[in-house]
């Protein structure tokens, strides 16, 4: 059997150990022992290392050992940092760009300036400032804080703050925006839109694309999308695919969009595949762009893998092949919905405190949902705690209607977590700012 590394130790990579570890034997190099990926190296007779994966020897050392044929990445800073350009230049098929292929991520202004090239209709008035004065003037421009702050470079999704929602006032958003351009020597600052947001995800081998079902995300702390910005804290998807505010009109733009960027990248020779994902915004004068990431979103990756009709593992051989189409990459007719779970204090600021928790997965799983552990391990039978500050747990289940899916993943934790674990109670309502 062939024999897959799989680097990245959350709740997406969660799910993908679960899909890839059906073909593979799974391969993992983490920082701890993330309790889902552990069950299916065990399960697929794989092998672990509890080690740092962005140590490139480790991960040579581990690779030439165990004569590891492929490598899966879809993180965004181990993608950065070039660790499938490592796995390539070993000889490795492999599943996620290269460090220059995830520029589009990595760098905002290369993707704004791509998108301005293909799509001039789709982007935000914007500015790239990279001195203070500038930032000045540029803010000075707004009568208030409609206006929206991103920084450069790599945030794990969590650094772009919106005026009246993540910052209040212009002096507020000022600062954010100057201690960015400290940081990195260029912020951008872009016009804040009124629109529905969504997300297209499309599975691409470097020159065709099958789009995903489209997903909404829930990047606020609180129900009603109240409180700070947050990694995801769920996420839903569709039977037809769409969203209620959606045409198979707008994803296809957005889709058209993507493909073109591809051809754009490769034209960079810039050895993109895996996934590509849009932020979009439905507004009253069009679509707009809000940015690309090279890789699946999280918790995106937990709906979409667990829709998919077609085995993952067929899915990547396709990827190699580069004859991925509709027609062998297919997915399922259902709703999905996940609820992420977290520590009381997750994304509030406050001291670092470990969280420990109970979770009863098997009980949970009787019920219909499934469990995907993200920052946790195992202390213990059905005892967790939290590793770092990020989120701890996801639960999706699916459903022939939106309702269904969520009553599903709802219910299956009721009696069957502890009472410390946090999560919103509001995951398939649509909320539009
Ligand atoms: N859920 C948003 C992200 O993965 O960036």
């Amino acid at each position: 059997m062939s024999k897959c590394l799989l680097l990245g130790n959350g709740g997406r990579e969660a799910v993908l150990a679960e899909y890839i570890s059906q073909g593979y034997e799974l391969y993992s190099i983490m920082p701890y022992e993330n309790p889902t990926i552990a069950e299916y190296v065990k399960k697929s007779n794989g092998k672990m290392l509890i080690a740092n994966p962005f140590e490139k020897e480790v991960v040579q050392k581990l690779i030439e050992q165990e004569k590891i044929d492929t490598c899966l990445i879809s993180s965004d800073n181990l993608l950065q940092e070039g660790l499938i350009d490592l796995a390539k230049s070993l000889g490795l098929k492999t599943f996620g760009p290269t460090s220059k292929g995830a520029k589009i991520e990595w760098s905002k202004t290369y993707a704004l300036e791509i998108v301005n090239k293909l799509a001039p209709e789709m982007v935000i008035k914007n500015y790239k400032i990279t001195q203070e004065e500038e930032l000045k003037k540029v803010i000075e421009t707004y009568p208030d804080d409609s206006f929206v702050v991103k920084p450069e470079g790599l945030t794990g999704g969590k650094g772009v703050k919106v005026g009246g929602i993540h910052f209040q006032g212009k002096e507020e958003g000022f600062r954010y925006a100057s201690d960015l351009l400290k940081a990195s020597g260029t912020v951008i600052i872009q016009d804040k839109v009124e629109g529905k947001e969504f997300t297209v995800m499309a599975l691409t081998d470097g020159k065709n694309i099958v789009t995903t079902p489209i997903t909404f995300d829930y990047p606020y702390r609180f129900d009603e999308d109240k409180g700070p910005g947050t990694g995801g804290m769920g996420c839903l998807s569709f039977e037809n695919g769409l969203l209620p505010f959606l045409e198979q009109e707008d994803v296809d733009r957005c889709s058209k969009l993507i493909k073109d960027v591809i051809n754009e990248l490769n034209q960079d020779n810039l050895e993109f595949n895996g996934v590509i994902y849009g932020g979009f915004f439905k507004c009253k004068d069009g679509l707009k762009f809000i940015e690309f990431n090279a890789r699946f979103g999280d918790p995106e990756a937990i709906n979409v893998l667990n829709m998919l009709e077609t085995p993952f593992t067929e899915v990547m051989k396709h990827i190699f092949n580069q004859n991925l189409s509709k027609e062998n990459c297919k997915f399922k007719k259902q709703c999905s919905c996940t609820v992420y779970m977290v520590s009381s204090n997750y994304a509030l600021g406050g001291p670092k405190t470990d969280c420990e928790f109970e979770l009863n997965k098997q009980k949970i799983e009787e019920k219909g949902a499934k469990i995907y552990f993200a920052s946790a391990k195992k202390q213990g039978e059905n005892k967790y705690v939290s590793v770092g500050t990020s989120r701890l747990v996801a639960a999706m289940a699916t459903g022939k209607t939106l309702e269904e899916a969520k009553k599903n993943a709802y219910n299956a934790l009721e009696g069957n977590i502890s009472q410390n674990l946090d999560y919103r109670k509001d995951i398939g309502t649509i909320y539009v700012h």
